[in-house]
């Protein structure tokens, strides 16, 4: 691949919940180099999840150093990179002390329901019913402030932070920022407005910090240090990288995992949607430069802030349990050796065998937002097979994207023709096809399914001027794509689905 080193390219940290890599792409949207390594999951309690935030530093520079090890090995020049992009698990919540720059505690993921009471609690406050119309998002243990507040009743250290009024909060991408550039030394402490608006601080129409919001949640913020909210694509905002191999490239753009997604599948406009099948699952919509709030347990969230009259707002379904389910398999159940074996053992059964597997492990997120379900499998029989259980657990992120379909529609009062997917569990076209029969539309697969980073990549590349405008990027993955129909009636769906509610019910109220 010598030859080409007059080619501008730009790269994308990819900071994921159980991954990080690092991507170089080409103007033409294609991978020239990668590198991606996974990190330690912390689980100290049921229920709870954490990560070390200095192995999240660690991870991103291992990755930039071996993808330019291996951009460089193929005779490319690190002086064809013009920027770097950011994207990053969201809502999952770094504390550190702004004056020493160390973390006070592990990082709590997105996942963790440790705040399941303090949750409880809060919904019972007057006002608790408003929120949602402020920030777009509902009270439960998903975004940031249930595990700030978690952390100032219960860690020490934190609250005497706080206390002194040295605290500082982040988000992961804030996180990543700071430290990237070096912490202490330039101190950048910023978030983009995508990753802000999993907070429940952001107030969803100004896209600045709402201080009765704050007040609610009766956090002080002369004691809180919160990150500046900036663009999305930004060439001055975000600094430069302090080490690694590309020591002194800047950072252009920022985007929340999701968000990426949407703009690395060129959800621009108004209507259009994508599916990543993570380690969660998230379907977002862009419904244009206005938010919308829904009344059927959706979130409003920002697509992405590329500036005056480029910034969109999506509705978004979230489903808290994807590829962590076929982890579960994995790791905990041994049931197959890797999570690209998943497919092969759902085979060796023709269906489900009567079982249906409710994935809760940290509850029910959307549309159903039940705190206290946990994951249960109904059905089983002495008839049942590891490759029914293999099966009822790939259907029950078919069943809940349907669930999160249904909800769309009714905010919206228009269904999708087709959904656009990426992540993992896309790479099997069992679990495309079940998905494509669950929902009745087709479902569309890119060949270059690395459309998070890609995000990360495009919101950097305007910045730089790699790209200029939307327009620009129109033909950039558009090649390989594979279209699933559905193959079985809308009866037989309905039919599946209605099972799929019954369970979804029965799971509700476990803790109780
Ligand atoms: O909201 C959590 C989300 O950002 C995590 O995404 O891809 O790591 O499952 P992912």
């Amino acid at each position: 691949m010598g030859g080409h080193s007059d080619v501008e390219l730009v790269g994308a940290i990819d900071q994921g919940t159980t991954s990080t890599r690092f991507l170089i792409f080409n103007p033409h949207g294609e991978v020239v180099a990668a590198h991606q390594i996974e990190f330690k999951q912390y689980y100290p309690q049921p229920g709870w999840h954490e990560h070390d935030p200095e192995e999240l530093i660690t991870s991103v520079e291992t990755c930039i150093d071996g993808a330019v090890k291996h951009f460089e090995s193929h005779g490319h020049s690190k002086k064809q990179i013009k920027a770097v992009g950011i994207t990053n698990q969201r809502e999952t919540t770094v504390v550190w002390d702004r004056t020493t720059g160390k973390p006070l505690y592990n990082a709590i993921v997105w996942t963790d329901t440790r705040s399941q009471e303090l949750v409880r609690r809060l919904r019972q406050r007057l006002g608790s019913g408003e929120l949602t119309k402020r920030c777009g998002l509902p009270l439960s243990t998903y975004p940031s402030v249930s595990k700030l507040l978690w952390l100032l009743e219960n860690v020490h250290g934190v609250k005497d932070a706080y206390d002194r009024g040295v605290l500082a909060f982040g988000t992961v991408d804030t996180w990543l920022v700071f430290r990237l550039n070096g912490g202490l030394d330039r101190n950048v402490y910023v978030s983009d407005a995508s990753n802000a608006s999993r907070t429940m601080f952001m107030n969803i129409e100004t896209l600045r910090y709402d201080d009765e919001l704050i007040d609610w949640f009766r956090i002080d913020r002369t004691k809180v240090l919160l990150p500046e909210i900036v663009r999305s694509a930004d060439p001055e905002a975000y600094g430069s990288l302090a080490g690694t191999a590309l020591k002194g490239w800047p950072i252009m753009g920022v985007l929340g995992d999701q968000s990426a997604a949407l703009v690395g599948q060129k959800g621009f406009s108004p209507g259009l949607a994508k599916n990543t099948y993570g380690t969660g699952c998230f379907l977002l919509c862009n419904v244009g430069p206005k938010p919308v709030i829904s009344s059927h347990g959706l979130m409003t969230t920002v697509a992405f802030d590329f500036g005056e009259g480029k910034t969109m707002y999506a509705l978004e379904g979230s489903i808290a349990v994807a590829g962590s389910s076929v982890k579960f398999l994995v790791d905990n159940l041994g049931f197959i050796e890797s999570s690209s074996d998943l497919s092969a053992l759902a085979e060796t059964v023709e269906d489900n065998g009567g079982c249906t597997f409710v994935t809760a492990f940290s509850g029910l997120f959307a549309p159903y937002w039940v705190d206290d379900a946990r994951g249960t499998i109904f059905g089983i029989t002495a008839y049942t097979q590891r490759g029914h259980i293999a099966r009822a657990t790939l259907e029950a992120t078919c069943f809940q994207t349907k669930a999160i379909l249904d909800a769309m529609e009714k905010d919206s009062g228009h269904g999708l023709t087709e959904l656009a997917v990426d992540g993992g569990m896309c790479n099997s076209d069992l679990i495309m096809q079940t998905q494509s029969d669950f929902i009745g539309i087709p479902v569309n697969r890119p060949a270059m399914r690395e459309t998070t980073a890609f995000g990360a990549a495009i919101a950097a590349g305007l910045a730089s001027g790699l790209w200029q405008s939307f327009e620009d990027l129109k033909e950039t993955n558009t090649k390989g794509r594979t279209i699933f129909k559905p193959q079985i009636s809308p009866e037989e769906a309905s039919k599946r689905f209605a099972t799929w509610e019954k369970a979804v019910r029965m799971s509700a109220g476990w803790l109780n």
